[in-house]
């Protein structure tokens, strides 16, 4: 591929000055980002027996950043997760994680192990097992954690558990059972469980469906500490909720597979185009 294609436009990210946080860390491990890129989608198309869900998209998103997508239903963004994920192949075109991993060619559990999180709408926990284990059992699913059979957790490991879980609102309520929670704490747990893993690009889709008013400030405020230390990629339909993670960041536009449009929420807001298709309906 061509290298000015790939990376000539992207800039400088200031979120790389904020490299080594306590849990969580820009700089991913394995993944080539020296131009400042955690993904770049190239032309990517998928068809589904001739109908084009993504067509010949094309998008990037830079190290540290938090990037919102909206746009209507159909518009292709739980599709597009799909395809960084591995769930489904792009009918053509090419998903580059860092400057060296194609996504196209890697399985799922590849996927995950190189670094890239996934939260699907439905939270997925281990209802039977407690806040605390649940964060536990995600730190071991981590396949860079040597498995042990007495698995001992060192105080560094602890001290991480208790950072997320300051992190998702759940401090003192560790010895709970999961299945006990309300909605939006299973989002959060399910979200700390992502964050154990240290995934270097997460990927959530609608993370506040569902969620009662308040919930879905305390998860902006959630994404906002995130913001710089975690590439992030947002789905949601929460207008004012994209308002208030978006911030002065980017928001894509996706409309029938493709960037509609792409730029701060207010010039996104501002957008004929987007009005039309998505916002003034
Ligand atoms: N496996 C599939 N087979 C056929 N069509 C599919 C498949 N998956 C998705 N589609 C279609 O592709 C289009 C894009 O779907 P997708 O779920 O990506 O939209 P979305 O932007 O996530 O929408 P929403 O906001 O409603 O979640 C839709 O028209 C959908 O019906
Ligand atoms: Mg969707």
């Amino acid at each position: 591929m061509n290298d000015t294609l790939r990376h000539g436009h992207l800039q400088e990210n200031p979120a790389h000055a904020e490299y080594g946080t306590s849990y969580g860390r820009i700089k991913p491990e394995g993944v080539d980002t020296t131009h400042g890129a955690i993904l770049y989608l190239e032309d990517i198309t998928v068809s589904f027996d001739g109908f084009k869900a993504i067509n010949r998209l094309t998008m990037d998103i830079s190290v540290g950043e938090l990037r919102c997508i909206i746009g209507p239903n159909g518009a292709g963004k739980t599709t597009m997760m799909d395809v960084i994920t591995g769930k489904t192949r792009p009918t053509s075109g090419t998903a580059w994680f860092g400057q060296t991993i194609d996504l196209t060619r890697l399985s799922e559990p590849e996927i995950a192990h190189a670094g890239i999180g996934r939260k699907f709408q439905r939270p997925t926990v281990f209802e039977q097992h407690t806040v605390f284990e649940n964060l536990e059992l995600a730190m071991k699913m981590d396949k860079r954690v040597r498995p042990t059979l007495f698995f001992r957790l060192s105080s560094e490991q602890q001290g991480k558990i208790e950072e997320i879980l300051k992190l998702i609102r759940l401090t003192g309520q560790e010895n709970r059972l999961a299945g006990l929670l309300s909605h939006g704490q299973k989002q959060w747990l399910e979200i700390g469980m992502l964050l154990m893993q240290e995934p270097q690009l997460l990927l959530l889709d609608e993370p506040v469906a569902g969620m009662s008013d308040a919930e879905t400030a305390r998860t902006a405020e959630l994404l906002n500490e995130l913001r710089g230390k975690h590439s992030i990629m947002v789905v949601e339909h929460d207008m004012a909720f994209v308002t208030e993670i978006a911030q002065q960041g980017k928001v894509t536009v996706l409309h029938e597979g493709s960037v509609l449009a792409e730029g701060t929420m207010q010039q996104v807001q501002n957008d004929e185009r987007v009005i039309e298709v998505y916002l003034g309906r």
